[in-house]
């Protein structure tokens, strides 16, 4: 399970130089903090910057708010983040997704969103990547055991939704990935329903730690990662945090997810990170971070407890698992 990246390096983000950013900012916070607690910090002037990975060129904002969520573990490199996915659509095989996305037209693009709001909008692509944004470093839990520590770029789903101003009878937001077999050739041999879809509870998807993410390590999303914009669900599993999304719809209903649909008894609609609620066929107990040796414990939550177990209050998480 190691990260091989056939992306050339000339394509790759200078990652020395966003640490070096990144720990300036971090001390020049914690510094200026007295509380420093892991949570949100306003760093400073935002400044746009041009970035380009993969066939695209296309300005993110530089971000305006830093946090770290994950503050004393390793950042996975970019090679290990882009190099290692599950993209079912492009391949089943995490180290070729990579080079079969090369290709992956990701601009232009709209999210049209809709259902049970006052205001449903298309938004192009330009418009998405002006939304203020913010950096932040979450873990990623993959269900399969593995896990990462991730700098996205992104914005609050929240900013979103309050555009097109949801209508009291929504409960449920559901997500759909674009789907074209002509760019996606290996996609019927996926073995999944496709398009990939996804869902959350209307509290879920606003709450703050919910990203849509343009962006990683400073620089515009890589095909393989989900570009132009995907949905980042840190506490859950990471295939609730559906790629390269067209369309979101909110709605009365619980949607339909498609693992739970490919396989209901192994893949719930909540699937939040719970080393306490093992899979049927292995532990969530521990989990190998990509780039170690060994294994480390798996955190309820993935570790965001404190900012979301309130959600949960009540339920009993090995029936709604
Ligand atoms: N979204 C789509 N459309 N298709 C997929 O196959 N895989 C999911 C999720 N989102 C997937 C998807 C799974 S299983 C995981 S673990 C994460 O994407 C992987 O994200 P990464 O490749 O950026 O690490």
């Amino acid at each position: 399970m190691s990260g091989s990246s056939k992306i050339p390096s000339s394509e790759i983000t200078p990652e020395e130089t966003f640490l070096n950013r990144r720990f300036f900012m971090k001390s020049a916070i914690w510094a200026g903090s007295s509380v420093a607690t892991a949570g949100l910090y306003r760093a400073f002037a935002p400044r746009p910057e041009v970035a380009s990975v993969g066939s695209v060129i296309t300005s993110v904002a530089e971000p305006a708010v830093q946090s770290v969520l994950a503050a004393d573990e390793k950042i996975n490199s970019f090679g290990e983040i882009a190099g290692y996915n599950n993209y079912y659509e492009f391949s089943t095989d995490k180290s070729e997704v990579a080079d079969k996305a090369r290709n992956f037209v990701t601009n232009p693009w709209a999210v049209e969103v809709g259902g049970l709001v006052q205001s449903p909008r298309t938004f192009d692509l330009e418009e998405l990547l002006k939304m203020e944004s913010v950096e932040r470093t979450y873990r990623f839990r993959c269900v399969e055991g593995w896990s990462m520590v991730i700098p996205w770029v992104g914005f609050p789903l929240a900013k979103l939704l309050a555009k097109v101003q949801p209508m009291s009878q929504a409960t449920h937001v559901a997500f759909e990935t674009y789907y074209d077999l002509k760019q996606m050739p290996d996609a019927g041999s996926a073995g999944i329903d496709l398009p990939y879809v996804e869902g959350l509870r209307l509290d879920e998807a606003m709450h703050p730690l919910t990203l849509m993410a343009t962006g990683l390590y400073g620089k515009t999303l890589p095909n393989q990662n989900g570009a132009p914009i995907r949905l980042v669900v840190p506490w859950k599993y990471g295939f609730k945090s559906i790629k390269s999304v067209v369309k979101i719809t909110l709605t009365d209903k619980e949607p339909p997810t498609t693992w739970n649909l490919a396989n209901p008894r192994e893949y719930g609609f909540y699937s939040n990170v719970n080393p306490t609620v093992d899979h049927p066929r292995w532990s969530q107990a521990r989990e190998r971070r990509i780039g170690e040796s060994g294994t480390r414990e798996t955190f309820m939550f993935n570790g965001y407890a404190e900012q979301v177990a309130s959600l949960y209050a009540g339920m009993d998480l090995r029936t709604h698992f």
